[in-house]
C-alpha cells in the first residue's frame, strides 16, 4: 500500500514537472514569435526623432549676422543641444509655409537632401541621420561612426574631427534635370550654396561655428555614407 502511494506521488510529481516544462516551452515560443515583433516596433518608433520646433525670432539682427559671419574651424568639446541642431537643419531645408522652404529652389523642385552625422548632440545617440523636412524630424540610419572617416577623404582636414556634428548637403540632380535638362547641374549647385549660407548665418546667430567644406572626394563620401544622392558639401558645426 505504502509502495503504491509512493509510486503515485512520484507519478504526480513527474506529471507536474512535465506540465511546468510544457508551459515554459509555450511561453518561450510565444516570446520568440511575438516578443521580437514588439521589440522591433519599439525600435521603429525610435527610428524617427521629432525635432524641437524651430524658433522664428532672434535677438541677433540679420545685418549683424551677415557682417560677422566667418568660417570657424576651432570647436570646443561641448555638446550641441537638440534645439540648436534642429534650428540648423530648419535653416538648411525647413518647410516654412506648408510647401516652400527656407531656401529658394529652381521650379520649387527641392533636389537637396540633408544628412546629420552626429557625434556630440544632447538627447540623441551618435550616428547617422537623414533630415525629413515634411515632419521636421530626423530619420535614424545607423550608429556607425562614419564621421570619423571623413577627414581621410577630405584631403586630411583634421580639424573636422573636432566638430559636434557634420551637416552633409547632398543632391538628387534628376529632380531638377526632369524640368531643366542641362541647366540642372548649375541650379543644384546654386541651391547647395543657399543651404550652406543659411547654415552659416544660423550658426552665427546661435553662437556656433561652422565652415563649408567642398574639398573632399564626392564619390568616396557617397560610398562611405551608402546613399543614393551625391554629397556636395559638408558643414562641421560645433561650439566655439
Ligand atoms: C565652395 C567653397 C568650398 C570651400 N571648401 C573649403 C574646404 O574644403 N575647407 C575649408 O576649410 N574651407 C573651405 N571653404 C571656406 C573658405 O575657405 C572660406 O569661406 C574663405 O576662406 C573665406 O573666409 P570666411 O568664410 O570666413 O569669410 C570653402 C568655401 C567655399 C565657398
Amino acid at each position: 500500500m505504502q509502495k503504491k502511494t509512493c509510486a503515485l506521488k512520484i507519478l504526480l510529481l513527474a506529471l507536474s514537472l512535465a506540465i511546468l516544462f510544457s508551459i515554459f516551452l509555450l511561453v518561450a515560443k510565444f516570446n520568440h514569435l511575438y516578443g521580437q515583433k514588439i521589440t522591433n516596433s519599439v525600435e521603429m518608433r525610435q527610428d524617427i526623432i521629432s525635432l524641437p520646433e524651430p524658433r522664428l525670432s532672434s535677438d541677433v539682427s540679420i545685418e549683424e549676422t551677415m557682417s560677422n559671419r566667418r568660417s570657424i574651424r576651432d570647436f570646443t568639446d561641448e555638446h550641441l543641444s537638440l534645439e540648436e541642431l534642429s534650428q540648423l537643419l530648419f535653416a538648411s531645408q525647413g518647410i516654412t509655409d506648408g510647401t516652400h522652404r527656407t531656401v529658394p529652389s529652381a521650379g520649387a523642385l527641392y533636389p537637396i537632401e540633408i544628412y546629420a552625422l552626429v557625434d556630440k548632440v544632447q538627447n540623441i545617440s551618435p550616428g547617422f541621420y537623414h533630415y525629413v523636412p515634411d515632419t521636421h524630424s530626423l530619420q535614424y540610419i545607423s550608429s556607425s561612426s562614419i564621421k570619423a572617416d571623413i577627414p581621410a577623404i577630405a584631403y586630411h582636414q583634421s580639424w573636422m574631427e573636432d566638430s559636434a556634428a557634420d551637416i552633409v548637403i547632398a543632391a538628387d540632380y534628376s529632380r531638377t534635370e526632369k524640368k531643366y535638362g542641362r541647366m540642372a547641374e548649375k541650379y543644384v549647385h546654386m541651391e547647395v550654396g543657399h543651404a550652406a549660407q543659411n547654415i552659416y548665418l544660423q550658426a552665427y546667430a546661435l553662437g556656433l561655428g561652422t565652415t563649408i567644406v567642398a574639398g573632399f572626394e564626392n564619390a568616396k563620401m557617397k560610398k562611405l555614407m551608402g546613399i543614393e544622392y551625391m554629397p556636395l558639401a559638408i558643414m562641421p558645426v560645433g561650439k566655439t
